[in-house]
């Protein structure tokens, strides 16, 4: 039997098109992002969240000469926010990415580990945490949940 699945997700032109709430949450990522570690491969990703509490989290990828030490954006960002902010929900993640001269435009969005650690506070919160992903310019990829971008998730339920 052959099975077909669907993703829902929003494009946005550019920032303009974003609300005010979610423009200021851009701002905050891209200038997360220029303060990446990244001076291996280049490739600086800012992430900024936007907690119940009103307060925004911003960090940055954090690279290592033993390379698989450093750390992603989104990862750096969620771990710490939940580390400080453990009773706080999350409602929403903003990535940019993008090599240091900023020309590239494709969005980037998060790594699969990534998605996986971002599930983990999703599941451990009431509401799904709206999740947008973008280059330094160009469109902006925004999913209702991170489940949209990892289907047959592994979590808790299976232990
Ligand atoms: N990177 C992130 O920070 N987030 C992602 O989701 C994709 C990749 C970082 C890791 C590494 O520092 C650099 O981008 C190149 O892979």
């Amino acid at each position: 039997m052959e099975k077909e699945l669907h993703i829902h997700y929003h494009v946005f032109e550019n920032h303009d098109a974003l609300d005010a709430e979610t423009r200021r949450l851009y701002e905050a990522a891209a200038k997360a992002r220029l303060k990446a570690y990244a001076p291996y491969s280049k490739f600086l990703v800012g992430c900024a969240l936007l907690l119940d509490n009103g307060e925004i989290i911003t960090g940055s990828n954090q690279e290592n000469a033993a390379y698989p030490s450093g750390l992603c954006a989104e990862r750096t960002t969620i771990f710490w926010s939940s580390a400080n902010y453990p009773d706080a929900q999350i409602k929403k993640m903003f990535v940019i990415g993008g090599p240091e001269n900023g020309e590239q435009s494709v969005a980037t969005p998060p790594c699969g580990a990534c998605r996986q650690s971002v599930l983990e506070y999703e599941n451990r919160q009431t509401e799904p945490i709206e999740l947008y992903f973008a280059a330094v310019k160009g469109k902006i990829f925004r999913t209702g949940s991170v489940r949209d971008l990892l289907p047959f998730s592994f979590d808790s339920s299976f232990l």
